[in-house]
């Protein structure tokens, strides 16, 4: 039998509905922030990943589906979408009327990382975008959205992780001072710290093997080295995100994956997951814009992981999957008549069903249970001959006749008002 591919996994019916839960939670609530969704493609030119997430990240390196299409195009299946947002940006220069633009997507990406549990293949993220923004109090908006999105899943067990990773002006200073602490450490390093002390210093820092960890204990940190603008924005957020009631730490450790990074940068993490405790990321990427081809703007954003994020939230968040109607019928007269009624019903929105295949009238009301449906409306050789339907509340177990005369109009009635 032929599997899916490893890394990779289907949302079966009974977890969809936890899903589009979440999905609606976070467009109503993106939405009354002044957020449009957007939506952008799965493939992408390589070239747009290497230039925004960096071509010494690990995304880049060695995590990216990427291959030659037929005209020998290199092309890449998405590892995250800001950059899809950044480049459709300025391809319709969405910032030509007001160059604050507000968008969500929610969708899957895919990277070819080892999988365990929270860490897929292809994993799906829900994101959200401020573009041509450079307000502090963007930052702490943004922060606050998703928190308050979190406390909406009744997600608890999460803490606001903040850094600073500084700007052009005050970042070369502090690397080339992480640089001569990286190169005092000599044997202490893993393999990939090794190579990433030379390619790209930053990532050692948030390294998550013990031995990294205690080895960049004393490292000097961004937070530390900031020229006075970075300072103050930072100040601000903080300053912001404590009236808005919203509790974070500092973490001078988390310098996140990907190389677009500037001043703010932000983390959920959780308790829940295991090794995988970000449930969400995010931070500002002041130069990506202009650094794509684009005007100068400034821009800041977030992903949430939608897998990791369904993992933990609650299952009685939802609720059991329930429809209005059902129809039960025996022999072929009944079943061609509960045919052509509930078509007519489904399509005026009330949630109809009925039995295709020759099931008993008994098994008829047991499936009838186990959809969860409110009302059964029966229709047997007695109802035929006496052109009247039997309507049964599943909840209260009355029974009431229903004449065929109308009858569609008048369960369309009923059912809409109770
Ligand atoms: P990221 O930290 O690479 O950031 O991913 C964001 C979130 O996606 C992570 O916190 C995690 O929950 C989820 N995620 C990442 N990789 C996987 C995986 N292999 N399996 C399951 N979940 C995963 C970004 O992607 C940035 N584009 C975020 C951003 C938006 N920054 C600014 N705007």
């Amino acid at each position: 039998m032929i599997q899916l591919i490893r890394g990779f996994k289907d949302v079966l019916p009974g977890e969809v509905e936890l899903w589009q839960m979440i999905e609606k939670t976070a467009a109503s609530l993106f939405e009354d922030f002044g957020f449009r969704e957007i939506r952008v493609p799965i493939l992408e030119h390589t070239e747009l990943f290497a230039r925004s997430i960096g071509k010494d990240t690990d995304i880049v390196e060695k995590e990216m589906y990427t291959f030659e299409d037929s005209k020998s195009d290199l092309v890449t299946l998405r590892p995250e979408a800001t950059a899809s947002i950044v480049r459709a940006y300025i391809q319709h220069r969405l910032y030509a009327v007001d160059p604050v633009q507000k968008f969500y997507t929610i969708g899957p990406m895919f990277r070819r990382e080892r999988p365990q549990k929270g860490r897929y293949r292809q994993f799906y993220q829900i994101n959200a975008e401020v573009l041509g923004a450079e307000s502090p109090l963007v930052d702490a908006q943004l922060i606050f959205m998703l928190v308050e999105f979190l406390r909406r899943l009744r997600v608890s067990d999460t803490s606001v992780h903040l850094n600073t990773l500084g700007c052009p002006k005050c970042r070369p200073a502090f690397q080339k001072e992480l640089h001569r602490f990286l190169s005092k450490i000599k044997t202490q390093l893993c393999a990939d710290c090794e190579r990433r002390k030379v390619k790209n210093p930053l990532r050692v820092l948030d390294c998550k093997v013990l031995a990294c960890r205690e080895a960049v204990a004393d490292a000097p940190a961004m937070i530390d080295h900031l020229c006075e603008e970075c300072k103050g924005h930072f100040e601000t957020v903080q300053k912001s995100l404590k009236k808005l009631d919203i509790q974070f730490e500092i973490d001078k450790r988390l310098v996140r994956g990907l190389d677009y990074y500037t001043r703010t940068t932000f983390e959920i993490q959780t308790g829940l997951l295991g090794a995988q405790s970000a449930v969400a990321g995010g931070g500002r990427y002041d130069r990506l814009i202009e650094e794509l081809g684009g005007p100068v703007q400034p821009a800041i954003g977030f992903a949430i992981g939608f897998d990791r994020l369904a993992e933990i939230v609650s299952a009685n968040n939802i609720s059991a999957p329930e429809i209005d109607l059902f129809i039960a019928t025996l022999g072929e007269q009944a079943k061609t008549a509960a045919f052509e009624w509930s078509c007519s019903i489904a399509v005026s929105g009330i949630k109809t069903e009925m039995d295709f295949s020759d099931k008993g009238l008994k098994g008829q009301m047991k499936k009838a249970d186990r959809l969860g449906a409110r009302y059964v409306l029966i229709l047997g050789d007695k109802e035929i001959g006496e052109e009247t339907a039997v309507l049964r509340n599943m909840t209260t177990k009355e029974q009431t006749p229903v004449p065929f005369e109308g009858i569609v109009e008048n369960l369309k009635i009923k059912l809409k008002n109770s």
